[in-house]
């Protein structure tokens, strides 16, 4: 756990870059620290691991101030990942990621060994061991960022916008990947974003700084967007902040109607392996549009049917055979359920 306890720092030209911070990282999860720019976000980060220094207050990691304890050491127990991994351009991949077990004086073999593994547990070919950083694509290289943080199995990780320099394919993908990585590992993780969706998707605690990061709000990604503290955070956080809530909601809870009951004239058309092809009725054939209710979300749920010229999404198994119908209006009635509204019907809405 990291405790920032009236945490500051303040520049020798003067500039507060941070003031007053209060703020709690709980440990064995991933917490995301947003805002604006200059806000304070990096010094934040660089106060955990002693490259910025406070100037006034104290971070507390597991109880211990962090400037009682030697830097060099400090530094080793932590993970730390930047943007554009900010890899040693001179030392192949392997090595790149053994620096930590090699300061940590592992003997060769194991930390060789140990870096064949995160390299597997980023999702690299093993050939990619003995490249430069050079040759590889900027999401391999922020993949060797992760491996290297994570090498010696350092309890913190530090992150500052390691996903930002890669393209919005890649970046999802890298996301994923940190995901599943978490849900493994279970690290104290304190990650920098500007990105609101990245810090939706990634964040179990989200802290919405303004400048000389002050606090704004620190909450669950959902009752972040659900209910922000003010016009300021409401504003940060952008459009569409109920379809993104929506997002984080899975799509489980919609009461399907069977594959072989028409809907509004219409009748889905199965191939042979049980998957839709489309819709027939009215001497027309349309498309259909899919989603998962086992690992999709209500906001998935809802574009499929908006999508869907017919007005139903068609809800598939993990293999995409169809498995039943999600007519729109059963989308609305489990965004209903989510506000512990009565059933449309009775309330006298909707349809
Ligand atoms: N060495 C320094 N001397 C003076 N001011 C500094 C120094 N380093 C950072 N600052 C200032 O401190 C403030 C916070 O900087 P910081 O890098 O923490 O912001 P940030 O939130 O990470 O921004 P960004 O999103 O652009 O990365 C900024 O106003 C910055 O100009
Ligand atoms: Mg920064």
């Amino acid at each position: 756990m990291i405790r920032f306890d009236g945490a500051g720092k303040r520049h020798p030209d003067g500039t507060i870059a941070v003031e007053g911070l209060d703020l709690t990282v709980p440990a064995g999860r991933t917490t995301v620290l947003v805002g604006p720019s200059g806000c304070g976000k990096t010094t934040i980060l660089r106060m955990v691991n002693r490259m910025v220094e406070p100037t006034s207050g104290r971070v507390l990691l597991d109880g211990t101030d962090v400037t009682e304890l030697e830097a060099a050491k400090l530094r080793r127990g932590i993970g730390y990942v930047i943007q554009q991994a900010g890899l040693f351009p001179h030392r192949k991949v392997i090595d790149n990621i053994a620096t930590v077990p090699h300061l940590l004086g592992w003997d060769r073999k194991k930390a060789r060994a140990r870096a064949h593994e995160m390299l597997e547990l980023v999702g690299l070919a093993p050939e990619t061991a003995k490249r430069y950083p050079f040759q590889l694509s900027g999401g391999q290289q922020q993949r060797v960022g992760v491996a290297r943080a994570l090498a010696a199995d350092p309890p913190l990780l530090l992150m500052d916008e390691p996903f930002s320099a890669v393209d919005p394919v890649v970046r999802a993908g890298l996301q994923e990947e940190l995901l599943r990585l978490q849900s493994e590992l279970n690290k104290t993780v304190l990650f920098v974003t500007h990105d609101i969706e990245e810090a939706v998707r990634l964040g179990d605690q989200i802290v919405v700084l303004r400048e000389h990061g002050r606090i704004g709000q620190v909450a669950d990604p959902a009752t972040l967007l659900a209910a922000p503290a003010d016009e300021q955070v409401a504003a940060f956080l952008g459009r569409d902040r109920g379809l993104r809530g929506l997002g984080l909601r899975p799509a489980g809870s919609i009461a399907l109607t069977p594959l072989d009951e028409p809907f509004a004239g219409w009748r889905l058309e199965l191939d042979e392996a049980g998957r839709a092809t489309g819709w027939t009725g009215h001497g027309e054939h349309r498309p259909a549009a899919a989603f998962d209710p086992g690992a999709d979300t209500l906001r998935t749920a809802l574009d499929a049917t908006v999508l869907s010229p017919v007005g139903a999404a068609v809800a598939v198994d993990g293999d995409g055979r169809a498995v039943g119908i999600a007519a729109r209006a059963a989308v609305l009635d489990a965004l209903d359920a989510l506000h512990a509204l009565p059933p449309r019907d009775e309330a006298g809405h909707g349809r």
